[in-house]
């Protein structure tokens, strides 16, 4: 199953998966990171920063989870536009080498296929980054999303909708398709590590980590990974049945062990 580890707050969480992730990269300069978007992975970009400042990451690469669909790139809210403000510029990576579904709809019908022969070219994915719905999905693959899918357009749900309402003028805004890696291409990742905070989190953590296998709870995918991490807060972990068991087994953890 996935390692659960229970952090005290956001920065914490931020701290541990950086450091993690500059290991990689002091292992292996042109290290592939799967990136994804949302509020929850900006504290492990914003660890990132002082612990890239003095080391060369110009080889590193990257492919972002999802975009959404018939959005002008230049667009603030685009995915493009937000891997590039929260992610290529803060952290002095080479934009040449950081990809992101294209959105576009004149090329959709090859977008999902483009981009799964980019990542296969650049030897697939060394570490993804994940956040989790409150609906329970990962990257954009919505409850339904089969466990086997490759990066494909998905019909945004409502919810998701709403969740993402506040990064736009209105919920009218939001669009209503995307196009995301599918849960198939993320189970490739070697190494999963999905991020968690605050309370709306709670069930849908508890749902992907001690739930069964479902399509219907994408998230749950992460029991088929070898090498999953689970980092969240103490509300996000509030209905975990096993939580004491998490602790305890972080608290005995090996120093050479890594996350
Ligand atoms: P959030 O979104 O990080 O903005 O909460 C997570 C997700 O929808 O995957």
């Amino acid at each position: 199953m996935a390692e659960v580890i229970i952090v005290e707050n956001k920065e914490a969480a931020g701290a541990l998966v950086a450091a993690e992730i500059v290991a990689l990269i002091d292992g292996r300069p042109d290290a592939v990171l799967g990136l994804a978007t949302g509020s929850t992975p900006l504290p492990v970009y914003e660890a990132l920063r002082p612990l890239v400042a003095d080391r060369d990451v110009s080889q590193v690469r990257g492919f972002a989870l999802d975009e959404y669909v018939g959005i002008d790139p230049a667009h603030p809210e685009s995915y493009r536009s937000v891997i590039t403000r929260e992610v290529v510029e803060p952290l002095g990576l080479d934009p040449q080498r950081i990809h992101v579904p294209n959105g576009a709809e004149e090329t959709i019908p090859h977008a999902g296929e483009d981009y799964e022969q980019a990542i296969a070219a650049a030897g697939g994915v060394d570490l993804q980054i994940l956040g989790i719905g409150t609906d329970g999905h990962i990257g954009f693959n919505e409850p339904g999303s089969s466990f086997a899918s490759r990066t494909r357009v998905k019909t945004l749900t409502e919810q998701t909708r709403i969740d993402n309402a506040r990064f736009f003028d209105s919920i009218d805004d939001v669009p209503m398709h995307c196009i995301t890696q599918g849960l198939g291409t993320i189970l490739a990742a070697r190494h999963l590590v999905l991020l968690a905070f605050g309370e709306s989190k709670a069930a849908a953590v508890a749902a992907a980590v001690e739930g069964p296998l479902s399509a219907s709870l994408p998230g749950s995918a992460i029991q088929l990974h070898p090498h999953a991490t689970v980092v969240v807060d103490e509300a996000a972990a509030s209905q975990l049945a096993q939580a004491d068991y998490y602790r305890y087994t972080f608290a005995n953890k090996p120093a050479w062990q890594g996350i």
